[in-house]
């Protein structure tokens, strides 16, 4: 698999998932463009010559219009919407602006960047749009009612959006990540998911995670590759759900 000649958008690329991605895109000679409101270290990674690092919080639509006004005229062959915040604020404590918050980034900054990046993704040769989303949007996973409507949304928006964007032959595609280890599988007690007795007996003793461990970032950035890749080019307004097997559990 080779990106070379091709420019890669993601949100959320300074930890994590995102962080995965950025280093398997650029190992495969793609230019990668990554937006987040933590600052990266570009020469961490192998190939940073080929990494613009911007600082951007996705809750402010002008500083989205402002990026999106610089790249004008610019190809992205495909954008990765990977940029989330959890929130265990739940039906008994959650307020309006905890709600907006995680709205705005989760869901409405990435509507946004589609909005006025489409004609750059379309002007490419790729013309790929790939979502993140979780498997908290298709089961009632418990505490956590925001964070799991913004990725029920979001899984509503790759089904919407791969018709409205059908004319320019964008193709809009999701992944929905299970069990994997970055910093936001930290509980609401500060605990380490993986490490809580109920993880360890439900999941991996009575096997309700058939694959029997959490995913690493690497496992859901080789998904982002494929998604990319012309070997998805007739993939379309699906989710694929990379979470080794728990939802077939459920
Ligand atoms: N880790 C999991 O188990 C898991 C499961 C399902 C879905 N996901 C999804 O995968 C994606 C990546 O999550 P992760 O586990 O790597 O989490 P993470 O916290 O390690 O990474 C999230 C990234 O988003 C960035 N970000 C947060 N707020 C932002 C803002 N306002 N503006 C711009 N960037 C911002 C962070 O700085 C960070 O780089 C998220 O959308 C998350 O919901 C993760």
């Amino acid at each position: 698999m080779n990106f070379q000649g091709q420019t890669i958008l993601i949100t959320g690329g300074a930890h994590g998932i995102g962080k995965s991605i950025v280093q398997s895109f650029l190992s495969l000679n793609a230019k990668v463009i990554t937006l987040d409101i933590d600052p990266i270290e570009k020469t961490l990674f192998d190939h940073h010559e080929n990494l613009e690092s911007i600082k951007l919080d996705l809750s402010s639509t002008e500083k989205i219009e402002d990026f999106c006004l610089s790249i004008k005229d610019k190809k992205i062959d495909t954008f990765i919407g990977n940029a989330g915040i959890l929130s265990y604020k739940n039906i008994d404590n959650f307020s309006h602006q905890d709600a907006h918050q995680i709205f705005d980034v989760n869901l409405l900054g990435h509507l946004k960047l589609i909005q006025n990046l489409k004609t750059n993704i379309a002007q490419s040769n790729s013309k790929k749009i790939i979502l993140l989303s979780s498997i908290n949007a298709q089961f009632g996973a418990p505490g956590s009612i925001l964070y799991n409507m913004t990725k029920a949304s979001i899984e509503s928006a790759v089904k919407s959006l791969c018709v409205d964007l059908a004319d320019q032959q964008i193709t809009v595609n999701g992944i929905a990540p299970g069990f994997i280890k970055t910093r936001m599988s930290v509980l609401a007690d500060g605990t380490d998911e993986f490490e809580n007795n109920d993880f360890k007996e439900i999941y991996l003793k009575q096997k309700k995670l058939p694959i029997g461990r959490h995913g690493e970032p690497q496992d859901i950035a080789n998904v982002a590759v494929f998604l990319a890749s012309p070997l998805a080019n007739y993939i379309n307004g699906q989710i694929i759900n990379v979470d080794g097997g728990v939802t077939s559990t459920f």
